[in-house]
């Protein structure tokens, strides 16, 4: 039997996870628009043979506080995902592209239609991150006056993922028959129409392009409440979390796991992929020098700032950085879940404000490992071994920097210990996951699965495209 094997991605913010990254030495500083940046990341994680790579995002500026911290805040500007990754998929052969995009602020049509290109452009690739945005600050830029609530939020997502999906098998595998002899392009059979009406779409569809390599674009989540993990368990084929201790990791781990069965779902067909942000050193001693480096380049107003979602409405800059902050008996209202993971840590471990906005500066409360390249892969080992992780997204502290230092030790590490490929396994990023190609519905409902019906597949009229004719 093939030994399981870990999954790797690197999820990149653009200078580095590192809060103060932008102003580390080994950072490239003006990387959120920097291509070249983003190339040599993309390059160095396919030489690592990492399975992708992954962007964040928000559909506009996350911290517009108008205190002192906002200016130095490095992460206001840079690229939107799609058209990164579409770029990037032109100059790498094997690394998948998770791009992120919000099912509270964008349509699903030109969602789907968009993703679906970059499958075609990346030859198999391309995978959706779908978020309900947690961004409580971005409705100004679509005409709304509040962020909807969390419950409408993951609804709409629901149904918005499915509509994505339905566009997607618009077109059968086999549509596209290009027979210049008989002047036919595409057989008009195999083309769907989605008529589509829910709650909140309506939308008819065909999507004008074809299947994609992938048949579709991998799904990812990453939301860890209970809706959050009902729209993994229902829609998702990877999720993204924050864990930092092997405990925690294990619950989350088999209770997302263990909610795929009753919508007809093997374990296997959801990995679960914890964050950890790598300090690496040759020596203890040099890769704590590292961490102690980066914590000292923190301005305490950024610092603060990183406490605002946990805290909302708070006047954080006021205060006192040695002192424990204001532990109320329930969660602050208006928190989510990352919220009541990260009060209770510091909770438990008793931290004054400096020391919590410290410990938050390197990942925003993902693991967080400071140590050798060993010690690094034993902790990533045990995680993989004991149930509480199927990979890992690893986040890079400073960028490049950190992640060459990755792929350079911790990678063949791994290798050594046979947990981690030594050449990739497929051509798509599903091939290299180890995910099944989804057959289309209306594949399914030829072979008389009645439930996976759409509501009324239509034909087209007149969409049979003939030179003859023309
Ligand atoms: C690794 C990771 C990446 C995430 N990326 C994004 C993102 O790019 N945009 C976003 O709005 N939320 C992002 N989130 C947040 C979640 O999608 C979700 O909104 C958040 O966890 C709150 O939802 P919940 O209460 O269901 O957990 C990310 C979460 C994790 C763990």
């Amino acid at each position: 039997m093939t030994q399981r094997k870990l999954r790797l991605g690197a999820f990149i913010m653009a200078t580095g996870h590192h809060i103060a990254a932008w102003r580390h030495p080994g950072s490239q500083i003006d990387s959120g628009i920097n291509i070249d940046h983003y190339i040599e990341v993309a390059k160095t994680a396919e030489r690592g043979l990492f399975d992708q790579v992954f962007v964040a995002d928000s559909p506009g500026i996350r911290f517009a506080g108008e205190d002192e911290s906002f200016s130095r805040q490095g992460r206001v500007s840079h690229f939107e995902p799609v058209t990164l990754w579409a770029a990037l998929s032109a100059v790498t052969q094997h690394i998948g592209f998770v791009a992120t995009a919000s099912t509270t602020y964008e349509d699903p049509f030109m969602l789907a239609r968009k993703f679906a290109s970059l499958d075609h452009l990346s030859k198999g690739r391309a995978a959706w991150n779908v978020v309900t945005t947690s961004a409580e600050n971005v409705h100004g830029n679509f005409g709304l006056n509040a962020h909807p609530e969390p419950a409408l939020r993951y609804e709409r997502a629901h149904e918005f993922v499915d509509v994505v999906k339905g566009l997607w098998d618009s077109f059968d595998d086999d549509a596209f028959v290009r027979d210049a002899a008989s002047g036919i392009y595409f057989d008009t059979d195999k083309l769907h129409t989605l008529n589509h009406v829910g709650k909140f779409f309506k939308v008819k569809g065909p999507l004008n392009i074809e299947r994609s390599p992938q048949g579709q674009p991998v799904i990812v989540q990453a939301g860890s409440s209970e809706a959050g993990k009902e729209l993994a368990a229902a829609t998702a084929e990877a999720i993204f979390t924050a864990w930092t201790s092997l405990a925690e990791a294990q619950a989350f781990y088999s209770d997302v796991k263990g909610r795929l069965a009753k919508y007809g779902r093997r374990p296997e067909e959801l990995l679960v992929l914890p964050g950890i942000s790598p300090v690496i050193g040759r020596t203890l001693e040099e890769a704590q020098a590292k961490w102690a480096e980066l914590q000292r380049l923190i301005h305490p107003c950024v610092g603060l700032s990183t406490l605002a979602p946990f805290w909302p409405g708070e006047n954080l800059q006021a205060w006192e950085l040695d002192a424990p902050p204001p532990f109320y008996p329930e969660p602050p209202k208006g928190t989510n879940s990352r919220a009541h993971v990260v009060i209770e840590l510091a909770r438990r471990e008793r931290f004054t404000v400096r020391q919590l906005y410290e410990y938050l500066a390197g990942a925003r409360g993902h693991w967080v490992v400071v140590g050798t390249p060993q010690t690094i892969a034993d902790q990533m080992q045990e995680w993989f071994e004991r149930g509480a992780a199927d990979g890992f997204n690893v986040m890079p502290p400073v960028l490049p920097q950190s992640l060459n230092e990755f792929v350079d030790l911790v990678v063949p590490e791994l290798q050594r210990r046979g947990l981690f490929r030594t050449a990739y396994e497929g051509k798509t990023l599903r091939e290299n996951l180890g995910l099944a190609r989804p057959p289309s519905r209306y594949a399914k409902l030829a072979f008389g699965n009645a439930q996976e019906a759409p509501s009324a597949p239509v034909r087209s009229a007149g969409n049979l495209i003939s030179e003859a004719a023309s």
